[in-house]
């Protein structure tokens, strides 16, 4: 019988769960597959950690949230060794073959779609699955975990409307999403945000003022923002795009490194931008002005509906290739089905919200202000 190792890597998100129970349930349970999970991402990946996973394993995880083989950041051709980087490719290809496995399936975004590119190009049979609270994969409708996460986020603008409208203050909420705004608009919709500011639409200052004095002069006294923690405003967009730009042209190894340490300089700079936004606001509106970071409660607990449904499917699509021994792609969701996608249009690519998107028109039409 085939056998097979899963692991989830990157950020934590609801459904990670409910995907490898949905790939466990249909590979061991419908095709007679052997599994074993290795802990914490590519980390266990890399040493060799691993548990064997059975049914009993996969029995009343569907509802749990996190992941119950843990995850990481880590990078299987950037290790850290004693300060020293090193390209453990060769190790995982002596792992994978040594543990008897036919098939690796990877749980991540595009970061780990990057690193399984690397273990198909040294000659191992991975599948990917779509996985990140952002929704900013490539060639996928949509990701686990996004669904659970605007479903919190919506509340979480709700809630915040009792205090604004209480205290006539204006409350900027801070949602994640460093790259795309996918989360920040979906839930600044769903909950209704006065004013939804995006990484894709870089805002000025004066422009969000304006949607708030002409709220103000319709008597309205508060204002909710909801605000991506990647967006910047017009000035900071500009050092922070020239900062990547220096990035991709960096020649040398040494140039790149100082072109990275100074986009890294940039960033630290902007890190608090949120605040940096109530203040000038509290200043431009003369409304007090307070700010809520809704941070990892975003990531946590149980996965909706919507994400258990979408996880099951995508896990058991997987174990469906795997069977039929279809390598090298991610198991996108298009429209009702499922859709095997190449590695190499997925692999470090970011789905930003596009201008023209359907969500966009949708929140200038209800009156939202997007700060531009
Ligand atoms: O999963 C992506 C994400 O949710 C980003 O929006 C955010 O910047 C990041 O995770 C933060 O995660 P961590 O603190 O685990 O690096």
């Amino acid at each position: 019988s085939k056998r097979v190792g899963i692991l989830t890597a990157g950020g934590d998100s609801p459904g990670l769960n409910a995907a490898i129970r949905g790939f466990g349930k249909t590979a061991i349970g419908h095709y007679g597959m052997e599994l074993i999970g290795f802990r914490d991402g590519i980390t266990g990946l890399v040493e060799d950690r691993f548990v064997e996973l059975d049914g009993a394993a996969l029995s009343g995880i569907l509802t749990v949230g996190g992941t119950i083989l843990g995850t990481s950041r880590d990078k299987v051709h950037r290790w850290n060794v004693d300060g020293e980087v090193r390209d453990m490719v060769p190790t995982v290809v002596e792992n994978y073959h040594r543990n008897g496995l036919d098939a690796l399936i990877m749980l991540g975004g595009g970061g780990t779609a990057k690193n399984a590119m690397r273990l198909v190009d040294a000659g191992l049979n991975v599948i990917t699955l779509p996985k990140t609270i952002d929704n900013d994969i490539a060639r996928t409708d949509t990701t686990f975990g996004f669904a659970t996460a605007m479903e919190i986020a919506t509340e979480a603008i709700d809630r915040v409307h009792s205090t604004a409208h209480s205290h006539h203050r204006i409350i900027l909420t801070e949602i994640m999403g460093h790259r795309a705004g996918w989360l920040t608009l979906g839930a600044g919709i769903a909950g209704g945000a006065d004013v939804i500011l995006l990484p894709e639409i870089p805002y000025t200052v004066d422009s969000i003022a304006a949607t708030i004095k002409a709220r103000t002069a319709r008597g309205s006294t508060f204002s909710v923002i909801a605000v991506a923690e990647g967006a910047r405003d017009v000035d900071d967009t500009a050092d922070y795009q020239a900062a990547q730009l220096l990035v991709k042209a960096a020649k040398t190894p040494e140039a790149v490194r100082a072109a990275k340490a100074h986009l890294k300089h940039v960033e630290d700079a902007q890190r608090e931008h949120t605040f940096t936004l109530a203040r000038e606001l509290e200043a431009a509106t003369g409304l007090e002005s307070r700010v809520t970071i809704l941070g990892y409660v975003q990531r946590g607990g149980t996965p909706c509906a919507a994400d258990r449904l979408l996880a099951s499917r995508l896990g058991a699509a997987a174990a469906d290739l795997v069977n039929r021994g279809e390598f090298g792609v991610m198991v996108a969701s298009r429209n009702e089905g499922t859709e095997a996608v190449p590695l190499s249009e997925v692999a470090g690519k970011v789905k930003l919200v596009p201008p023209d998107h359907a969500w966009i028109a949708a929140a200038r039409q209800v009156g939202t202000g997007l700060g531009d």
